[in-house]
Parts: C-alpha cells; structure tokens; sequence
C-alpha cells in the first residue's frame, strides 16, 4: 500500500534535495568530469530529474517520509544531503565542507537544520568545533545493529572527527582510513545493515581499516563487493524495512543479500554517478535512535 509503514512501526524520515539545479561543473572526485557533462548537459540534466523522481517514489512506496533541502543556483552538489550533517536521537552535527566548492552549502544546510528544530523534527543542532572537518553522514555511518558509527578519513574528513562525534552523541565512532580517490567517502564502499551485516568494496581501505573492520564484523556478516560491484556503487545504498534501495548491482550481490532477508530494490542513478554519487548519498536519515525503540523495525540479532 502506498505511503504505509509495513513494520508496524514510525514512518523512516529523510532529508532530500531536489536536483533542480544539479550539474557536474567542477571536479572534486575522480569521477567527475565537467567538460563531458557541458556535451551532453541538457540530456543529463532531464535523466538526473526522472532519476531522482523514480528514486524518491521508490523510498515513498515503501513507506518513507521526506523533508526537504530548498535547491539552490550554483550548488550542484547540494542534492548530497547525505553530507548536510550527522543525526542520531534528534540531535544533528553540522558538517565542515574540505573543498571550497562545497563550503559554500554550510549556511543552507544550517538553514535547514534550523527551520527543523522549529518545526520540531529535530531537537539539537551543533556545530564542529575547531577547523574540524567532516562531511556528515556520507562519511559517518549508523550501525544500529553494533549502536556505534563508523567513520571514513583520510580523502574528505579528519580523522580527529571521531572524538567529536564519540563525544557529541555518547557511543563509539571506529575510524576507518579510506586507501583510494574514487571511494573518497565511507558510504560510496560501505554499508551497514540493520541485521549485522556490513557490504564493502575491501580495496577502499588501508590493512589497518580492514583490520577494524575484520574485528567487528565475523565472517559471515561481511559481503565483500568486487570491483564491478564497487564500480556500480553498489555500497551506497539505502536500508529500511528489510529492503535494500540502490541504482544497480549484479545478481550475485543480490542474491547475498537477499539470503540475509533484504529485499534487493534497484532504481537506476547513474546520471548522480558522474558526480560520485548514488542512493544512500542523495538521503539523509533524520530519526535514526541510539536505543531500540518498541515497535520499531525488528531485525534478529546476530551474535557478533
Ligand atoms: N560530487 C560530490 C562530492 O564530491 C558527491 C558527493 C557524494 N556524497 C556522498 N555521500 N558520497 O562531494
């Protein structure tokens, strides 16, 4: 049914940005290409819009709630919502942009998050302290099965940002290096999934993250993606009420998946590929809770 929660629990709420005013015309990522997209502009920008559309039912039918960012002229990148902040228990920590050409989104997330709280969807918004950088959500992850976040470093946020977070929301946050350019956020090579499980392309970290990673997730909760699968974005994906939303990935990836009790949603994203973008980065999850809720989404806990 359209627009009903199946878990019998609160409706999932994210933060969306329509792409009125999306492009790829500069480049912070290997995978974006101005010059390419300049040819093709007017094609691109139509396949973006239908996309996003296609996207936003997807996350709508199965019983979502959206917010929204107001799209703004010469922010491209503004539809990234994933990076406008970290949230957890209604509280939102503000991101700190590394290139110039995102800094300039700070005031319209801080904004956002303000007109929020009036409104009250959330009940908290901070600010990084320092020259802390890190870019929100896209590099800081819920795991709400181990009730911890892990954190990407190394291409986009510091490092030192774990403290913050450990600080600011009270659990743990393990950082984890990123090794490659083109995974330069966490969620572009990693997900986590509400029953333990945990998808990620291995090549994207250093020895050390893996090692991390390796002591928190037993074997049989990690999906190893390939290159193919990593190519695709296949990681960037977003859960909720056992499903999994992404813009492609091959049938071996969704079998894994589907063995561990997701249902596998695929709605293409490609025309956000070419800014290094794809499902779980165009969201922004506003009422992930530290605690288990009754009625909440209930997923077995494995022993991990
Ligand atoms: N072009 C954007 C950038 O390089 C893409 C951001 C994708 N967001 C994400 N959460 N991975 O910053």
């Amino acid at each position: 049914m359209r627009g009903q929660p199946t878990n019998g629990g609160a409706r999932p709420r994210f933060l969306m940005c329509r792409p009125q005013y999306y492009a790829v015309s500069y480049s912070i990522n290997p995978w974006m290409d101005p010059q390419d997209w300049a040819s093709a502009e007017r094609d691109l920008w139509g396949m973006a819009d239908r996309q996003w559309g296609a996207f936003h039912d997807t996350l709508i039918d199965k019983g979502a709630s959206i917010e929204f960012v107001d799209p703004k002229p010469d922010l491209p990148d503004l539809v990234f919502t994933a990076n406008a902040a970290i949230v957890l228990d209604g509280k939102a920590l503000l991101s700190r942009f590394r290139h110039p050409e995102r800094k300039r989104e700070e005031p319209v997330f801080a904004g956002t998050f303000d007109a929020l709280q009036a409104q009250a969807h959330l009940a908290e918004v901070e600010e990084l302290p320092g020259n802390i950088v890190l870019e929100g959500a896209g590099d800081c992850i819920w795991d709400a099965h181990r009730r911890q976040f892990w954190m990407g470093c190394g291409q986009r946020s510091d490092r030192a940002a774990s403290d913050v977070v450990a600080d600011q929301f009270g659990v743990e946050c393990v950082a984890l290096e990123l090794a490659s350019a083109s995974f330069y956020h966490l969620d572009t090579a990693f997900c986590a999934l509400p029953t333990g499980d945990v998808t990620y392309y291995p090549s994207a970290f250093t020895e050390e993250a893996l090692r991390a990673i390796e002591e928190r997730v037993e074997p049989a909760h990690r999906v190893a993606l390939d290159h193919d699968e990593a190519a695709q974005f296949s990681a960037n994906a977003v859960s909720f009420d056992h499903c999994l939303v992404l813009s492609s990935c091959t049938d071996a990836f969704r079998h894994k998946v589907e063995e561990r009790g997701f249902t596998v949603l695929t709605t293409p994203l490609g025309a956000f590929l070419r800014s290094g973008g794809s499902a779980c980065c165009l969201t922004l999850r506003l009422d992930h809770r530290s605690e288990e809720k009754s009625g909440g989404e209930s997923y077995p806990r494995a022993n991990v």
